[in-house]
């Protein structure tokens, strides 16, 4: 269980700022979305799995209304506020996530009036800016750590939902909802088909060691700057082209209904739409397969091009791709990968490529040989935000 490291650090932090043992534990993954990018802020599908990389909250409750918070990657002292204090903004930094959960949960009546407030002391091995969604295993882990020490129950659907509203209401940043829903509800070996219209749930097994697979997770350690600028454009356009084609969000959209598209909307936001049409596509062919069996012989092919197709509709229709993500999936892709694609936001972070455990080196070779910085791990399906200890 790699979990235990990470739970360690936590608790010894915990111990050596604080003093004492902390209450409890609680862990929350990061992840990755197999297919079904840019779809999940226009009501669309998305196949994510959390990952076995955790962030864990060490906490224990205290009595004076303040939460402090602390984390092995933020330099040792702890920021504090206020719970009556919390107000979008405030604080900035990192401790803007878990202090909007407070805030969040707060609000919803989670966390009872007579909560007293928290320590909580974090460690992580899901690394920052990769695109493997540190920010929400913060946000659910500290959502379980602040339910579990004030006694209270949270449902992974609210622990989801509100870990999203703190990331859009308190810290500013305008996602979806899917990297929250994927560390809310991740599965052992398993991918989640969502609905992001509904938040309906399916979990498949996605058991690729069975059928000789990988997914190598590329981290090209590249964030670019515009990466938040780039999301709330894309996601204007998404908006501005269902009002002007009359419908409530571009899922209502079917392919036939593209060249209509192009005579409404100008060149770039009709490509944009395209994106999105194609992507939902995408995913519930994917997911077809998945119900057909094993990737193994046609459907294996058929996977890998789906993949490959996502990430060239990301690049060129969407324009979220960046070089060093362009160039690891054609490494990767040329090194015998089924399929690859850029995952996540983009403007930098991480590619995925699915590939035949026996191919694995020459793959890794091929991406490293064209981008030396970047780190590769198999990425393991895991289990979503739960109590560790
Ligand atoms: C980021 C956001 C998600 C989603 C993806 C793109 O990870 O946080 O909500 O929009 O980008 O699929």
């Amino acid at each position: 269980m790699t979990i235990e490291p990470t739970a360690q650090q936590a608790a010894a932090l915990f111990e050596s700022v604080y003093g004492g043992a902390p209450a409890g534990l609680w862990a929350a993954p990061g992840r990755v979305n197999v297919i079904g990018e840019h779809t999940d802020y226009n009501a669309g599908f998305v196949l994510p799995m959390a990952i076995d990389k955790y962030t864990v909250a060490a906490a224990a409750p205290r009595r004076d209304g303040v939460l402090r918070m602390v984390s092995t990657a933020g330099g040792g002292s702890a920021v504090e506020i206020a719970l009556d204090q919390l107000t979008p903004g405030n604080p900035r930094g990192w401790t803007r996530y878990p202090a909007g959960v407070a805030w969040a949960l707060g609000g919803a009546g989670v966390l009872p009036q007579t909560f007293g407030g928290a320590d909580i002391a974090f460690a992580s091995e899901v690394p920052v800016g990769s695109g493997l969604s540190s920010s929400a295993a913060l946000e659910c882990s500290t959502g379980l750590a602040l339910a579990g020490v004030a006694g209270a129950n949270i449902s992974p659907a609210e622990l989801a939902r509100l870990a999203q509203y703190a990331e859009n209401a308190y810290a500013g940043i305008p996602c979806g909802p899917l990297d929250q829903l994927a560390s809310a509800f991740g599965a052992d070996g398993a991918v989640l088909f969502i609905d992001t219209r509904t938040f309906s749930i399916n979990v498949y097994p996605f058991d690729l060691a069975d059928a000789g697979l990988t997914l190598l997770v590329i981290n090209t350690r590249v964030s670019h700057d515009n990466a938040e600028s780039g999301y709330q454009d894309r996601r204007t356009t998404c908006e501005k082209a269902a009002e002007v084609l009359g419908v409530a969000a571009l899922r209502d959209l079917t392919s036939a209904d593209l060249p209509q598209a192009r005579a409404q909307l100008d060149e770039k936001a009709f490509r944009r739409v395209r994106h999105v049409v194609t992507e939902d596509d995408r995913v519930e062919r994917f997911v077809n397969l998945l119900n057909l069996g094993p990737l193994t012989g046609p459907r294996l092919n058929a996977a890998g091009e789906l993949l490959t197709a996502s990430h060239v509709s990301l690049r060129d229709d969407y324009e979220v791709s960046c070089a060093e993500l362009d160039t690891v999936v054609d490494a990767a892709l040329r090194g015998g990968a089924h399929g690859a694609r850029m995952t996540g936001g983009g403007f930098g972070g991480s590619a995925i490529a699915l590939v035949s455990q026996d191919r694995v080196d020459k793959v890794s070779e091929a991406v490293l040989a064209a981008l030396p910085q970047a780190e590769i791990f198999q990425a393991v399906a895991a289990r979503g935000a739960h109590r560790f200890a």
